[in-house]
């Protein structure tokens, strides 16, 4: 193992721009602040759109001769990434926890599924590939070409910051393209500049690969609308996303767009259903990363005949989990992101009781810890239904049967994921057929994400999928080029 592997990175107060580590002009600064003790951990000078310019020029640039070099000369570096994620696995499990408040369990899941999707994204130079179709015009031969979609833009969320930022910045550069990437303002080391310091170590050339940190609300605009990227790729809340979609298509410059947005995962317990088994799973898939995923259980809709003796043993269950410190080996919820995260939770706790809902678990909120807190006969017209949480607050629905649940579960704005407990999986199968989402898990949580199987939503949820052969296709142009071996015959 060389000297720079070992020695932890530095420098994280700095921009990548150009390949090279470089102060942010602009006159406002980051403060990256620990969520759970207050502790500030870096101070970042915010980038300018000159900054920005910058990136998009080198990217640009570098783009057309990585898309010439080889498959196996892409992979390489790839699986390069590969190597330096495990042998850093410590340093980075303790930046997402430091970082973005993450336990330790959930670090590990996200360490695990960035480096599979990393491990994914090696195979993609190989992988992709054209086609060619017959003709209807004698002597005409279709070739369809697969290429390199250009420069894609990234933008990432702070609550999977370094997984949600590979997923995009990993295949995209697989498969040839050049990246500029903002990550979230409450997570730009592990949503960017601790993934730079990788790619830079696993020799990615300068300028594929530029992290920029400034306010979305200040530079968010310009990277959109900015000439240079073909491809917008946005993780992140489904007014921002919006509002990306609409530049992106009603600007200067037409765009693609993948949007992953936000979710209001149902997660239903059908009577037929082991019920130990869906107590333990709505527990971690509600309360994993205290809730702050668009997968997480949104909403625990359980069919009357056993509502009350789930009701009974999930609070049993939720009252052993540990709450506090997120770098305890036990912990199971920790802190949320932020100031307004908080607020906005205190305000849904606030509205859950004012529309008639029962809470029948609730506890001290500590600085920027929220315990668990479960209401039950909570209504599908409720704020706490109707709504994504975003937080470790849930709402269990009475449904009257099979066919109730399902129309409670598909009566949201979101589409993303979701999962259903019964113990006959034809009927699993056809409830889950039935539900207009993006995903469904018979018998597990809503929080599911597999490099090698499609990602995605509908309705707000989102437009695009990522993984596997989807991503692929997302993030490169397919290009229909015809050759005519023959003259043809025109009629004038
Ligand atoms: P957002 O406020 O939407 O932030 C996401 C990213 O967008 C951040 O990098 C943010 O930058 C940036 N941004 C904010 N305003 C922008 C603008 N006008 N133009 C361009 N970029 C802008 O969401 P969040 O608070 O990070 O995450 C919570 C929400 O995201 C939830 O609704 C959740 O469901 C959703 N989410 C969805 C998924 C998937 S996979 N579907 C994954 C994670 C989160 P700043 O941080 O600088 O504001």
């Amino acid at each position: 193992m060389s000297t720079n592997t070992t020695s932890a990175y530095s420098d994280f107060h700095l921009q990548f721009i150009a390949g090279e580590w470089q102060t942010g002009k602009d006159d406002s600064t980051n403060t990256n602040t620990n969520p759970y003790n207050g502790d500030t951990l870096v101070e970042i000078q915010q980038a300018t759109k000159d900054q920005l310019n910058e990136a998009y020029d080198a990217a640009t640039q570098a783009q057309e001769a990585w898309a010439k070099q080889t498959p196996a000369e892409r992979s390489a570096v790839l699986y390069k990434v590969v190597n330096i994620l495990d042998q850093r696995q410590e340093e980075i499990v303790d930046w997402l926890i430091k970082e973005s408040g993450s336990t330790r369990i959930k670090a590990m899941v996200e360490f695990g599924a960035t480096r599979a999707i990393t491990l994914e994204a090696a195979t993609f130079p190989n992988r992709v590939h054209g086609e060619i179709r017959p003709s209807n015009t004698p002597g005409k031969e279709n070739f369809i070409y697969r290429e390199p979609i250009g420069v894609v833009a990234v933008i990432s969320p702070w609550n999977f910051p370094l997984h949600l930022t590979q997923r995009s910045i990993a295949p995209a550069l697989a498969l040839g393209n050049a990246v500029v990437l903002k990550p979230a303002s409450d997570t730009p080391v592990t949503g960017g500049l601790l993934l730079a310091k990788v790619f830079e170590e696993a020799g990615l050339p300068k300028g594929l690969l530029n992290v920029v940190v400034g306010s979305g609300s200040e530079i968010g605009d310009a990277i959109v609308e900015h000439k240079a990227p073909s491809l917008v790729s946005f993780t992140g809340s489904t007014s921002v996303g919006k509002h990306i979609g609409e530049l992106a298509n009603g600007g200067e410059y037409i765009k693609q767009v993948a949007l992953e947005l936000g979710g209001n995962s149902p997660f239903v317990v059908l009577k037929d259903a082991n019920i130990e088994q869906a107590v333990k799973a709505a527990a971690f898939g509600k309360f994993l990363h205290q809730g702050q995923i668009c997968i997480a259980i949104n909403r625990v809709i359980v069919e009357d005949e056993i509502y009350d003796d789930f009701v009974e043993r999930f609070l049993a269950h939720v009252k052993t989990l540990n709450v506090g410190d997120p770098n305890k080996q036990d912990t199971a919820v920790g802190p949320i992101i932020n100031e307004k995260q908080v607020k906005s939770l205190k305000e849904k706790i606030a509205k859950a009781q004012e529309e008639g809902a029962k809470m029948i678990l609730s506890g001290e909120i500590d600085g920027q810890v929220v315990p668990p807190h479960i209401f039950t006969e909570v209504t599908r017209e409720m704020d706490l239904s109707r709504n994504e949480v975003f937080g470790p607050l849930v709402g269990i629905i009475r449904a009257k049967d099979e066919d109730d649940a399902l129309s409670i579960a598909n009566d949201s704005m979101y589409g993303l994921s979701s999962a259903v407990f019964t113990a006959d999986m034809q009927k699993g199968l056809r409830f889950a057929r039935g539900i207009r989402a993006g995903m469904t898990h018979i018998n597990d949580i809503s929080v599911n994400d597999e490099s090698n199987t499609p990602f995605g939503g509908e309705k707000n949820s989102g437009i695009g999928r990522f993984n596997g052969e989807w991503v692929l296709e997302e993030f490169t142009r397919t290009h229909w080029i015809s050759m005519q071996n023959e003259p043809r015959e025109y009629p004038f």
